[in-house]
């Protein structure tokens, strides 16, 4: 028995961190029992718990997040030690720390240098140390971005600090455990400062000093000398400044390295000030977390040198540089070759450049002030061959664990969910963008609502988004409730007020309670939930309150192709639909809320507001018979995700329709897309949604994939078939929210969706198909790894397992079993083998329409055998048979076809499917 995954408030062995609730969580791992029957937890100030602080005991301690209460000092480590005992009587422990962040008073200042804005500075102190140090901790933060060292060498391996913040109301300090960079004696303590989020350009009209115009530093370097004497460095007239060899830094531009600069002439520094208050960090490390290697070296047709590193990711490329001195290197980022060129029209004004001149020594080179969304490199300047094991692409993300992995028996769905990941981690660099390479990179909230679930099965973003909700937070609190369609807001004046983006204030918080269960977050973040919706019933009474969100600029169901051209960005569903539809679901998922924290009377106030918003929506959007009076594939993806209908299987029939009618292509945007195939798993049209996921023409998932993408693109036909990019204005090839639908796949596909919050227990029922013959999803939750997989054999049985972790129990629903009802089981290893009650081998059965089955040769010869008026319509390029199957095209009398004819045509299509088998 193991006690693993110790975490404070999300993290493992947080430093510097605002630790007001404190909470604990842990996993249990190799261990017999099934159930937790006893905890303890002990919290001390020193490693061997010879003082024991405070101790909580009990047997049903949440292992997602026990609260210590406890009055913690500032500038403390604090052990943290848990120990578990299991029904069977068997106990482990574990321990763990954190440490605490600065009082509030600095004796530090905010000091600046005497340049121009534009001039890059380096900080500087030289401190002599005559006695050993036997503790040092710095707290620093710098504007725009900050990289420090010690006697040279740089402290730390986070890139991009102090992050993002709303800076003027807060900037964030980082606290550095330096007890091993001081030297005896002589030391010196530098600060590099870059551009950032702060100064650089940012923003949708690329403007810069969005939140000052001055690189500034501010830190204390407090020292514990073995004799417990103590001294504290702080950032004060004293120290100096030297020039920085970094000539230019920008979020969107890029970098620019001059070695030969003399960087050594050190002046007098200058105290300047901050509007923003300094708070401990929120931000997780953003690191250095992959190395990825060249993958081919291309000579282009245009004559250009281009890197192509087989991936798109977001970070940098460090440059292993022996260039003769005074060399240029100019290194430029793209996402797509067009003709087998370079091209990156798609960033629009990013200029995304990083460029060195070499002083002829031999160094790693690589920027430290920005990062660039990329897949291949023109590399412009280089002297001599170039050996590509010199160029090593970085990708850099926040620090979070992953803790999903998907494998199917289908390669286009397995490179799909590698596109999300890599969707993921191109986009969670401090803050979730929406795309990582043009002159963007925002928190837009609709993509990042979108996108949540499916992010949190891939990985622990727990902390991660608790950053997001504080930044969201704090814009929040200006603007009247409205949660923004985009943070950070330049323009208040402009705020973007629409639902499904502003609907992340609700739907964030209830993401992030199902799947890590901590309701001090839901506590923090309740507030916001109610303020959003409240936002929206006060601007709903200034005319009478009709109950519906049918006001303002919506964004609706962005890019959708049912839209009036094919760069459209509303799409062809009502926006005021949607949008009230999801004014009634923040509504409910606030009540649902309210009832959580134990507020009952905001919770029957809420549960109330929305049966009167359900029954305008009824009254306003549906006929009495139950007809949604928007017929979009959007529209009935919203009416059944948000649970508002009249009569459900006539949504769902007129939802068929709409396919048959949309000739099953898709046309959803961001608002139908992502949810597409999880509510038709959860509608009874299972087989719909694995022919939508897996279908290769356009537009569709496998499309994209087929096309070589490595990540999601922003719109279905970012890319056209011939290679070109669709449009140059507002096409990244790396925006998560269509990837979303990975979540279809953790929830439905593998069975592993969350009945009680932090899947302490699951709702087990996996949906099969042969399209993915197979499948095998893992998932380390709150609780420790669920793991399931099916698979249907050539028998035609069926083989499904799955492993409970310790503690948590699922609720089992096989598919197309009729064997003994299994119900719940706990903490294990399961396998069933069965014999299913449908045939489950054939990729295709009777629904399957007719274009799915010409993609099985032999049903082309059946065709032209038994149909010669089919065969005929084929030929002719006569596409209306196309889209019925051997339910409905039997009946299709007015397209000719003799009685006999169908039947011919059936038995010998029947016979493949049995074939198949
Ligand atoms: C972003 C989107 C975003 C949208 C909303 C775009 O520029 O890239 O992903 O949600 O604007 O207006």
């Amino acid at each position: 028995m193991k006690l693993t995954d110790l975490k404070i408030n999300g993290m493992i062995e947080p430093i510097g961190y605002d630790f007001t609730d404190l909470r604990v969580a842990w996993k249990v791992v190799d261990v017999q029992g099934k159930k937790q029957s006893n905890v303890c937890i002990e919290l001390s100030d020193n490693v061997d718990f010879s003082k024991v602080l405070t101790s909580i005991k009990g047997n049903d301690l949440s292992q997602t997040g026990t609260v210590i209460s406890y009055d913690l000092l500032p500038m403390t480590r604090y052990y943290v030690r848990v120990s578990v005992t299991d029904d069977l009587e068997n106990t482990a422990n574990a321990q763990t720390f954190f440490e605490t962040a600065k009082d509030e008073i600095w004796t530090g200042q905010w000091v600046t240098g005497n340049e121009g804005k534009n001039t890059h500075i380096v900080l500087q102190k030289s401190f002599y140390l005559d006695d050993k140090v036997s503790k040092a901790r710095l707290y620093i933060s710098g504007l725009g971005l900050f990289e420090t060292s010690l006697n040279g060498d740089k402290i730390g391996d986070e890139v991009l600090a102090p992050y993002y913040s709303r800076y003027p109301d807060e900037v964030q300090y980082l606290t550095f455990d330096v007890t091993d960079a001081l030297k005896a004696k002589d030391n010196v303590l530098e600060i590099a400062l870059g551009n950032g989020w702060y100064k650089g350009r940012f923003g949708l009209n690329g403007q810069k000093e969005n939140f000052g115009s001055e690189f500034k530093a501010i830190a204390e370097l407090h020292l514990t000398y073995e004799n417990d004497e103590k001294a504290i460095i702080a950032t004060d007239k004293t120290w100096s400044y030297h020039l920085s060899q970094t000539q230019l830094s920008d979020i969107y531009d890029g970098e620019e390295i001059d070695f030969n600069i003399d960087d050594s002439g050190l002046k007098p520094v200058k105290v300047t000030s901050q509007e923003g208050k300094l708070i401990p960090r929120y931000s997780l490390p953003v690191r250095e977390q992959e190395a990825l290697k060249v993958k081919e070296v291309i000579q282009t047709p245009a004559g250009e040198v281009v890197l192509d590193f087989g991936q798109n990711f977001a970070g940098y490329v460090a440059v292993k540089s022996k260039q003769p001195k005074g060399t240029h290197v100019l290194l430029e980022f793209g996402e797509i070759l067009q003709d087998g060129n370079f091209c990156h029209d798609n960033y629009r004004s990013a200029r995304s450049e990083f460029a060195f001149v070499s002083d002829g020594q031999e160094r790693l080179v690589k920027p430290r002030f920005t990062y660039f969304g990329f897949r291949y490199v023109r590399v412009t300047g280089w002297v001599g061959e170039l050996n590509s094991s010199d160029f090593v692409g970085i990708a850099l993300y926040s620090d979070m664990k992953i803790t999903g992995s998907i494998e199917t028996g289908h390669k286009g769905v397995n490179q799909l969910f590698s596109n999300t990941l890599w969707g993921q981690k191109s986009n969670f660099i401090d803050f979730p963008t929406d795309c990582p390479q043009r002159d963007e990179r925002l928190g837009w909230t609709g993509d990042a609502q979108v996108f949540s679930g499916t992010a949190s099965y891939n990985m622990d973003t727990a902390a991660f988004y608790n950053k997001f909700l504080h930044d969201l937070r704090t814009e929040q609190v200006k603007y009247d409730g409205i949660l923004p369609g985009v943070i950070p807001v330049f323009e208040p004046e402009r705020v973007i007020f629409s639902s499904v983006w502003g609907d992340l204030a609700t739907i964030l918080p209830t993401v992030l309670m199902e799947h890590y269960g901590d309701s001090v977050v839901l506590s923090h973040y309740y507030p916001m939930m109610k303020d959003w919706v409240d936002k929206i019933t006060k601007e709903d009474k200034k005319r009478g309150q009709r109950y519906l969100y049918d006001f303002g600029n919506q964004l609706g169901d962005w890019l959708a192709l049912d839209g009036r051209t094919s760069q459209s960005m509303e799409g062809g569903t009502d926006t005021y639909f949607i949008g009230s539809c999801y004014y009634a679901m923040s509504v409910k998922m606030t009540a649902d809320a309210a009832k959580i924290l134990g507020n009952d009377s905001d919770c029957a106030y809420y549960n109330d507001l929305y049966e009167k918003i359900r029954s305008a929506i009824l009254a306003e959007y549906f006929s009495a018979s139950g007809r949604l009076v928007f017929d979009t594939q959007t529209a009935y993806i919203v009416a059944l995700h948000t649970g508002i209908y009249r009569n459900h299987e006539r949504l769902v029939t007129d939802l068929k329709t709409r396919l048959y009618k949309d000739c099953y292509r898709l046309t959803g945007g961001f608002v139908g897309a992502p949810l597409m195939c999880r509510v038709f798993a959860e509608n009874g049209l299972i087989d719909e949604a694995f022919y939508f996921l897996t279908q290769p023409e356009f537009p569709g998932w496998m499309h994209c994939v087929d096309l070589g993408a490595t990540t999601i693109w922003e719109r279905w036909n970012s890319v056209l078939d011939n290679g070109k990019l669709s449009g140059k204005m507002m096409n990244s090839l790396n925006h998560y929210a269509y990837g979303a639908v990975v979540e279809f796949l953790y929830r439905n596909v593998a069975g592993l969706k969350a009945a009680q919050a932090g899947f302490k227990s699951i709702d087990f029922a996996p949906q099969l198909s042969a399209k993915l013959q197979r499948v095998q999803v893992t998932f380390d939750s709150p609780y420790g790894i669920y793991q399931s997989s099916w698979e249907i054999l050539a028998t035609g049985e069926v083989t499904v397992s799955l492993d409970v972790p310790f503690n948590a129990s699922a609720e089992v629903h096989l598919p197309y079993y009729s064997g003994e009802r299994i119900g719940k089981v706990t903490s294990g290893h399961y396998e069933w083998q069965y014999q299913p009650t449908k045939e489950v081998r054939s990729k295709f059965n009777r629904n399957s329409i007719v274009k799915d089955w010409l993609k099985d040769s032999r049903a082309k010869e059946i065709i032209k055998k038994e149909s010669p008026l089919l065969d005929y319509y084929l030929m002719t390029g006569n596409e209306d048979f196309l889209y019925e199957n051997l339910e409905t095209l039997p009946n299709k009398d007015y397209m000719g076809f003799t009685k006999e004819e169908v039947t011919r045509l059936e038995k010998g299509i029947l016979s493949i499917f049995e074939e198949m088998l």
